[in-house]
């Protein structure tokens, strides 16, 4: 497995992960996921599988304005889970935020996610808020939080 930057010939199996990853209307639109692509700040790393050549996961996060950071999604295609490439991911995009000078990193997880509160949780993040109706108009979000040290 390697870890590497995202080529624009990614996009389709990355729309395809996302589907795969999330409920309908929760997983992102390619439209929407092309637009977080375009912001500025924002960045995708990718998982590969050599040997198969495919793509495994990604994380897609996005440095904001002043000393925050944003990750907007990780995906791992079930069939990669629980090897450690989510912790990867995400400790590499960590890594890229500090660069950026970001000194904080912030996320949304739906309450009803709870693999991915877990994940967050032993990555150090803490629940720092809630958002009602934040997913499809009904389903509430977690707000997490992590200090970058
Ligand atoms: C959440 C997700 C990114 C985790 O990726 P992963 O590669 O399986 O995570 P890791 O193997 O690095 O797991 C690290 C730790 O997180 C916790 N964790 C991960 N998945 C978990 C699960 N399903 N249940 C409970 N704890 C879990 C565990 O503590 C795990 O350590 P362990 O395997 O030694 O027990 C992956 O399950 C996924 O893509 N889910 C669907 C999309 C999603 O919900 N993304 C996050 C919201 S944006």
């Amino acid at each position: 497995m390697i870890l590497r930057e995202r080529r624009p010939s990614d996009f389709a199996e990355l729309c395809e992960i996302d589907r795969l990853c999330f409920p309908p209307g929760i997983a992102y639109p390619p439209q929407d996921l092309a637009h977080w692509l375009r912001q500025r700040g924002s960045f995708v790393i990718v998982a590969e599988d050599e040997e198969k050549q495919k793509v495994a996961g990604f994380i897609l996060a996005r440095k904001q304005h002043g000393s925050s950071g944003h990750i907007i999604t990780v995906d791992i295609l079930p069939e990669y889970r629980r090897c450690g490439l989510g912790t990867a991911l995400i400790e590499r995009a960590h890594e890229r935020l500090k660069r950026m000078e970001a000194r904080r990193v912030r996320l949304e997880a739906s309450v009803e996610n709870p693999s991915a509160v877990a994940f967050y949780q032993k990555l150090g993040y803490q629940i720092v808020g809630r958002i009602p109706r934040y997913y499809l108009d009904s389903i509430d979000a977690w707000v997490m939080s992590k200090e970058l040290t």
